[in-house]
């Protein structure tokens, strides 16, 4: 029998087609789960189910719109009479495509269609993949939710508005999860993630910006997406039974100096002194 830290689990991850949720679905097959790829883009979520499945596990791509009752209903069912079982939900999926981005600007500016879709997807999708994975987890007494949020959803910025409120909730979300499931063994918990863009990101940024960002986290570099998928695979594993209803904050300090920090460094750096 697999020693591995997920060996014999089922988890599923909501846009795992691309980016961090592909990331995902193959770090937690690394460590032996059975792995249930959804996404909107239902080639994609092939795409890396297919992958997933030369690593010794099984998988399975579900093509499912985590906004729409009808799918996630249909998508919990399909992976209930499958394996049987459920025993991670990773809530990953965002829509984050340049054109969503473009229209998701300041209140007064806000276009109230991507508004309305970055609840839809990001928020009421969390809700309806918990609302239909939990009574399967619950046969077991036994369940690990992991909902995707940003320091978007804790610190105001310049633009975003929906994306920036639909995470906020995020981290909401799991602690109501584990208030009211944990004694039945469900615990849930958010990742506030800094800025780790897999490859489909890079060209999506321009360079002067993800320069500010980089200046504004602690370590030398951005993340890696490999960095976010291994936190999503300790709090779905054992290793973390008794950390239920926080957010693991995963972002390279991004949130936790003072907001002069990088004005000070570089007066510092022009006055040729490491401190005051
Ligand atoms: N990459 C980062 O630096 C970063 C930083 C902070 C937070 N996050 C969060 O991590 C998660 C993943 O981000 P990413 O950068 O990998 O994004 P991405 O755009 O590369 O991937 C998102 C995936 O979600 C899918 N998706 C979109 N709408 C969907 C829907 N209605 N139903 C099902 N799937 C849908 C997309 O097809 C895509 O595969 C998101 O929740 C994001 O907010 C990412």
């Amino acid at each position: 029998m697999s020693t591995a830290k997920l060996a014999e689990r089922v988890a599923i991850v909501t846009g795992g087609g691309n980016g961090l949720g592909a990331e995902c679905a193959r770090v937690l097959a690394g460590h032996g789960a059975h792995v249930v790829v959804l996404d909107i883009d239902g080639e994609a979520a092939s795409r890396v189910a297919d992958e997933v499945s030369k690593r010794g596990v099984q998988s399975m791509a579900i093509r499912c719109d985590v906004s729409s009752e009808d799918d996630v209903k249909d998508m919990a069912a399909q992976v209930k009479a499958r394996f049987g079982r459920i025993d991670v939900l990773h809530n990953n999926a965002a829509v984050l495509s340049v054109d969503q981005r473009q229209r998701d600007r300041d209140i007064c500016n806000l276009d109230m269609q991507a508004w309305d879709r970055a609840i839809a997807v990001n928020l009421r999708g969390a809700v309806l993949c918990s609302k239909y994975v939990i009574p399967v987890m619950l046969e077991r007494k036994s369940g690990a939710l992991i909902f995707a949020t940003s320091g978007l959803g804790m610190q105001g910025d310049l633009s975003l508005t929906g994306y920036a409120c639909s995470k906020a909730a995020l981290m909401m979300l799991p602690r109501t999860i584990a208030a009211q499931y944990g004694k039945q063994g469900i615990r849930a918990n958010a990742v506030q993630i800094g800025l780790a863009p897999a490859e489909n990101a890079h060209g999506s940024m321009p360079a002067e910006l993800l320069e500010i960002i980089r200046d504004n986290h602690l370590t030398p570099e951005l993340g890696t997406p490999r960095q976010i998928a291994d936190v999503v695979a300790f709090l779905a594993s054992d290793e973390a039974s008794f950390v239920t209803g926080t957010t693991l904050v995963a972002d390279g300090g991004f949130s936790s100096h003072t907001p002069s920090l990088v004005a000070m460094r570089a007066l510092f750096e022009k006055m040729g002194r490491s401190s005051m």
